[in-house]
């Protein structure tokens, strides 16, 4: 009896080693919403941390900056573009597509660098006053004003990384501006002066649009380079090659690309856009961005995600990447507890409940404007209303004076504004509001907003009576104003390149006057909002004004922001507008 005992422990012993080097189910997307372009690294000195920066455009607080132990629950630590000060010009582009482009993080010599461009799209691609390459720099990621100022260097192009060879010497890469290239760059650096040497072409991709991304990584004796093609629509991809010297010639890798979803039915489209990093055991990891569109590409709200996958990276081969999609098994890390991750934001996919009660006293950091926030135009629990977040109205709405393509936002008030990143296929956002408009044109609401071109919003405003178009229905509509008399009244108006359903104006009924009421915004599928309101904690009583296609914010670079606005529309008006709740749910993610 003894020997089998013995066998039988020995089995199950090898049974739970065996186990433990099993590998370990992930889901996609790792950074659910608007965070593209993603740049992972791993640094055993900072508490054995993976940290991911994205890009931002014209969001302010740029750069959000993520961190994980275990590559699956995910941390908001802050934004590397955290103060005007750092840099003053994010204000002045005027178009949708402008603003923060492409970082890369990387960590040397005790100090993380973000090399990214601040691009005004209006300017000639040969401008090169219309690529503003910056460098970040700072010791401590959890400290906001550890970030520097920026570091201005001069190169006509974007995707801007930092690069150390053996001997300390430093370079960036970079992508030349595409229609007067496409080329990949490099050229040797001051990082501290942003002094930079002659550049020179060291690859043209593997003929695919728009080469661009460009990363290097040091292994076995060859320097690796990682390149975006194709744009970052259906046809992007990730194509590498290897030299034996930095400056090459670099020869192709004859498996490009090396990674893709194009012509594929899976709903992670446009992969692309890659970042190679190593864990503490030395396995490998990929990120990427992605969009849950499915080939149709229609409905994509989020825009583009971050998405994590395996790399097999064998001695002097080229690496072996594990397709996207929404789950996939790969290396084992140690599991960790959420309680480990240091940092001020929450963590990926919490739910929100705010009563912006008086002991907060700054906006939570996920928290987001569009460009830079007129400071006291947000103010928590002011003397009047406690427990409540003040609004003052903008000057201009939503879309900005001049709602033509280039989208101008030149005020120096800006717009009032402020929200957080859908994360979720499935969500439903509310606000409670206490707002009282006297004067024509004055209107808060909520918003879901993409970009100044493109956004689905519901307001409460004053206009004529004979402004209506429809009623709520089954409620006490009483309402005995008519023609030119100013009356409040719920509208919904849209923007988009796409056509949008009509605004919709209906009165405020009787009965809702004068109440605080709750302004919803719920994706009923994956391709619908709708638009809901009611008094403010009588949820029966919600009615719908407007359901709406979420195509109106499948756009472009960025991905949609749910959020509270106010504004004059250009008039006259002061009324402040309360923030009382703010919820966020998330009700559902589609990976597949
Ligand atoms: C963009 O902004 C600049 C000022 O920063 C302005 O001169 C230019 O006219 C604007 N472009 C458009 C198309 O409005
Ligand atoms: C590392 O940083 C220190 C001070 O921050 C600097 O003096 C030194 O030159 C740096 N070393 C390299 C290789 O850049
Ligand atoms: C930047 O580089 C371009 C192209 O080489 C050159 O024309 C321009 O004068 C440079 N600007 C600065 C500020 O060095
Ligand atoms: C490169 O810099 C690192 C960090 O400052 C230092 O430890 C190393 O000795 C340097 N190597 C060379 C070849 O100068
Ligand atoms: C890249 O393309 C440019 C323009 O066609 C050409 O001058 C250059 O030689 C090419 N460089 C490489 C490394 O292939
Ligand atoms: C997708 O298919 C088209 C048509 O066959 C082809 O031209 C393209 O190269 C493919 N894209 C990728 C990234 O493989
Ligand atoms: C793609 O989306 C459009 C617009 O929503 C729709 O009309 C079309 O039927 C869709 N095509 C497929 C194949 O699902
Ligand atoms: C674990 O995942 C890695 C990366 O995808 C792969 O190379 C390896 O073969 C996998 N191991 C097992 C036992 O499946
Ligand atoms: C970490 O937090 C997320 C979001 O709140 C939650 O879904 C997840 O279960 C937590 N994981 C662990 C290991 O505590
Ligand atoms: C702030 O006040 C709210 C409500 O009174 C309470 O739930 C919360 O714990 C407080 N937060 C802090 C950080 O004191
Ligand atoms: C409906 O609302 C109006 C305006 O507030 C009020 O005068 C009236 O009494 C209400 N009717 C009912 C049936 O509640
Ligand atoms: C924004 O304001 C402008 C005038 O200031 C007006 O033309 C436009 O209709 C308003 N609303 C939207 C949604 O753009």
């Amino acid at each position: 009896m003894a020997p089998l005992a013995a066998l039988l422990a020995t089995i199950t012993l090898c049974a739970s080693v065996a186990l433990a080097v099993e590998n370990t189910t992930y889901f996609n997307p790792i950074l659910p919403g608007f965070h593209p372009d993603p740049s992972c690294i791993y640094v055993p000195e900072w508490d054995n941390t993976f940290f991911c920066a994205s890009s931002s455009f014209n969001a302010f607080p740029g750069i959000p900056l993520h961190t994980s132990k275990d590559l699956q629950n995910w941390k908001l630590i802050g934004h590397v573009l955290n103060r005007r000060e750092q840099l003053p010009r994010l204000a002045e582009t005027n178009r949708s597509t402008s603003g923060i482009w492409a970082p890369t993080l990387r960590f040397n010599n005790d100090t993380f660098w973000l090399l990214t461009t601040l691009v005004d799209d209006d300017r000639p691609q040969s401008d090169s006053s219309r690529w503003d390459n910056i460098i970040f720099k700072g010791k401590n990621p959890y400290d906001p004003s550890s970030w520097s100022n920026a570091i201005h260097f001069n190169f006509t192009g974007y995707d801007v990384e930092p690069f150390w060879d053996a001997n300390n010497k430093t370079y960036i890469t970079g992508a030349h501006a595409w229609q007067v290239g496409p080329y990949l760059q490099l050229a040797e650096a001051n990082l501290d002066t942003g002094t930079v040497g002659d550049w020179q072409i060291i690859w043209n991709g593997t003929g695919g649009m728009a080469p661009e991304g460009p990363h290097i990584y040091r292994k076995d004796g060859w320097y690796y380079l990682l390149a975006a093609e194709g744009g970052t629509g259906l046809g992007h991809f990730v194509s590498m090659a290897r030299s034996k010297t930095l400056t090459g010639p670099y020869e192709s890798n004859p498996a490009n690309p090396v990674l893709t979803n194009a012509n594929t039915t899976s709903l992670f489209q446009t992969v692309g856009h890659a970042d190679l990093f190593q864990d503490g055991s030395g396995n490998w990891w990929g990120v990427a961005l992605s969009t849950r569109s499915g080939p149709n590409y229609t409905n994509y709200p989020m825009g583009r995600e971050t998405v994590l996958t395996a790399v097999t990276w064998p001695p002097n081969e080229f690496p072996i990447w594990t397709p996207i999609s929404g789950q996939f098994t790969g290396w084992t890390l140690p599991p960790s507890s959420n309680s480990t991750l240091r940092g001020a934001g929450p963590l990926v996919a919490s739910p929100e409940t705010m009563a912006f009660s008086p002991n907060l006293t700054t906006l939570p950091l996920h928290f987001t404007h569009w460009r830079y926030p007129h400071p006291s135009y947000y103010t928590l629990s002011p003397p009047e209303k406690p427990s409540s977040l003040r609004l003052t109205p903008s000057f201009l709405n939503l879309t900005g004076l001049n709602g033509n393509y280039a989208g101008v936002q030149h005020s120096p008030d800006g717009q009032t504004f402020v929200g957080r990143r859908q994360t979720d296929t499935l969500f439903t956002y509310s606000v409670d509001l206490s707002f009282s408009p006297t004067v024509l044109g004055e209107e808060a609401g909520v918003s879901a907003f993409l970009t100044q071109n493109h956004h689905l919003s519901m307001g409460i405003t004053l206009l004529p009576a004979s402004a209506s178009t429809t009623r709520f229905p089954g409620i006490n509509a009483t309402v005995t104003e008519s023609g030119a008399t100013l009356i409040p009244q719920v509208r919904f108006q849209a923007a988009s390149y796409v056509p949008v359903p009509a605004t919709v104006v209906a009165p405020l009924p009787g009965a809702w006057r004068g109440l605080d009421l709750t302004l919803e915004v719920r994706a009923v599928n994956s391709s619908h909002f709708a638009f809901s309101v009611g008094p403010a904690g009588r949820r029966l009583e919600m009615r719908t004004l407007v359901t709406a296609s979420n195509d109106a914010v499948s756009w472009g670079f960025t991905g949609t922001i749910l959020g509270v606005f106010a504004t004059r529309n250009g008039g006259e008006g002061r009324a402040s507008a309360y923030v009382t709740g703010w919820r966020y749910v998330g009700e559902g993610q589609f990976r597949s």
